[in-house]
């Protein structure tokens, strides 16, 4: 799995409608007809919410919309973007001069995204040009990945416009590091999945090295996406970033501010001393100030995950600590916070709720370990356990983290109500969507239910074409199509 490319299929364009349209608006568009065709999917995160950032694996699955597009390398420097969405306007650049700007997160700069980062990995600084038309049916902005699903089929078509080669697992990592050009800072569970997903199993993506194993979903539940219809773009505010920065700091303060570094503030009966005991003079000369994620402080102590939510109780304070307190834990000035930690978007927050985010981390990483080790076992009532995990995943992303809003709680205890056993906000949150685990039996009623308490609302106010409601199964990862 680790070496093997994103496969090639051979397939009668005359057969699959969707790219027979999209050969045609192609030829009406440059006049010609495509060489090949990539498509890359988006993704449903069944359980693991901003952890992937913090070094913690994650459990998605792919879903079946997808990006995608239809190519034909030319022989200038010219890339010509068109896309099938009238919302998105057509783009042209030189190949050999890509600049993408951070400012604004307009569609094709993830497409640049993907472009930049596999011409950066080859060292090349000229490309040949081409004319690409891009058709993508995953609801934006709607936590369901329609970005990383734009970057990793371009990062796709690039690879197979230059005839090179590169692994799943290659291409997702590179893909991961190039969509920060846009200026989010994401972690590569959304990339990841996209290329290494397979039908019929979720995967437990594990980073550092990454890899992906095959989860089993449950065969009597049906997994169920509902769209709250608040759009969120994670680019486009600092809401994201400010969650990663926070976790960034959550992983240092305590170890240079806390028991570890000046003793016990706690009479020597604190956590920390009670794991640790004799350990606390090794970990004391640990460089705290170089650790960036969370995961690495668990894997420098040597401790469970149980252990360091009971740890950052101790070591950091509910209060949100500002900038003056950081910078005085850290030993450092405010301008080094902003220019060596804090992200260009984050130069001004005020607050840091560094014992809410590392809390929600530590338990959420233990849910996905759990979730998964439930899905192996198979308990009779398994629905029932993924559910709460489910649940409580939500809970934490709702309290601790605070990236739900009204809409998503509420589409939540719908979804409970009508007969999910779980139902919690996916993805970057703020907006989007849900994912609900619904026994397969119940589902006819639950899909008729929800849609008549969320979606046909009186005012009318939730515009039809964003209203979505539909069951999920796992679908398979990128892929380029000749045709035959
Ligand atoms: C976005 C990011 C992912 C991940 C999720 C939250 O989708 O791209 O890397 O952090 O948010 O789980």
């Amino acid at each position: 799995m680790a070496t093997e490319s994103p496969a090639t299929r051979r397939v009668q364009v005359a057969e699959h409608p969707r790219l027979l349209k999209l050969k045609e608006m192609f030829n009406s568009k440059f006049g010609s007809i495509p060489k090949f065709y990539v498509r890359a999917p988006g993704r449903v995160n069944i359980i693991g919410e901003h952890i992937d950032y913090c070094g913690y694996s994650v459990l998605p699955m792919a879903v079946e919309q997808d990006v995608l597009i239809a190519v034909e390398p030319v022989k200038t420097y010219a890339l010509q973007l068109a896309n099938t969405n009238p919302l998105y306007p057509d783009f042209s650049t030189s190949a050999n001069n890509i600049q993408i700007d951070k400012t604004k997160p307009l569609w094709h700069n993830y497409f640049l995204c993907g472009l930049k980062g596999i011409q950066e990995h080859f060292g090349l600084s000229n490309l040949t040009g081409m004319n690409c038309l891009v058709d993508g049916n995953i609801p934006p902005s709607s936590g369901l990945s329609s970005s990383s699903a734009l970057v990793c089929c371009a990062g796709l078509v690039t690879l197979t416009v230059l005839g090179r080669n590169l692994s799943k697992v290659e291409l997702a990592e590179i893909c991961a590091k190039s969509e920060r050009y846009i200026g989010t800072e994401g972690g590569g569970m959304d990339q990841s999945i996209s290329f290494l997903a397979e039908e019929g199993t979720a995967k437990l993506i594990e980073f550092s090295p990454l890899r992906a194993t095959d989860v089993k979903l449950p065969s009597g539940a049906v997994f169920v996406i509902a769209n709250s219809c608040v759009e969120m773009n994670k680019a486009a505010t600092s809401h994201f970033n400010i969650r990663v920065m926070e976790c960034r700091l959550a992983a240092k303060i305590p170890f240079l501010c806390g028991g570890l570094q000046t003793g016990c503030w706690n009479s020597g009966v604190c956590h920390l001393c009670i794991l640790f005991g004799e350990l606390l003079a090794k970990y004391k000369s640990l460089q705290w100030d170089k650790v960036l994620r969370l995961e690495e402080v668990q894997a420098k102590l040597g401790i469970s995950l149980e252990e360091m939510l009971l740890v950052t109780e101790d070591a950091l304070h509910p209060e949100p600590y500002n900038p003056e307190e950081i910078c005085r834990c850290l030993g450092i000035s405010l301008e080094e916070l902003r220019t060596q930690i804090l992200s260009p978007n984050t130069q001004d927050v005020l607050i840091f709720k560094l014992y809410q985010r590392a809390k929600h981390v530590y338990s959420e990483a233990a849910r996905v370990l759990q979730f998964k080790k439930i899905c192996e076992e198979a308990p009779e009532n398994m629905v029932q356990l993924l559910g709460e995990l489910m649940n409580q995943s939500h809970m934490s992303c709702r309290d601790m983290y605070e990236c739900s809003c009204p809409e998503l709680d509420q589409l939540v205890d719908i979804c409970r109500k009508f007969g999910a056993q779980g139902s919690r906000l996916t993805g970057a949150g703020w907006g989007g969507c849900t994912v609900s685990i619904v026994p397969a039996d119940k589902l006819p009623s639950f899909l008729a239910n929800v849609h008549k308490a969320y979606y046909q609302r009186s005012d009318g106010s939730l515009a039809p074409e964003k209203q979505s409601l539909f069951a999920t199964k796992p679908g398979g990862g990128a892929l380029v199509f000749l045709e035959a």
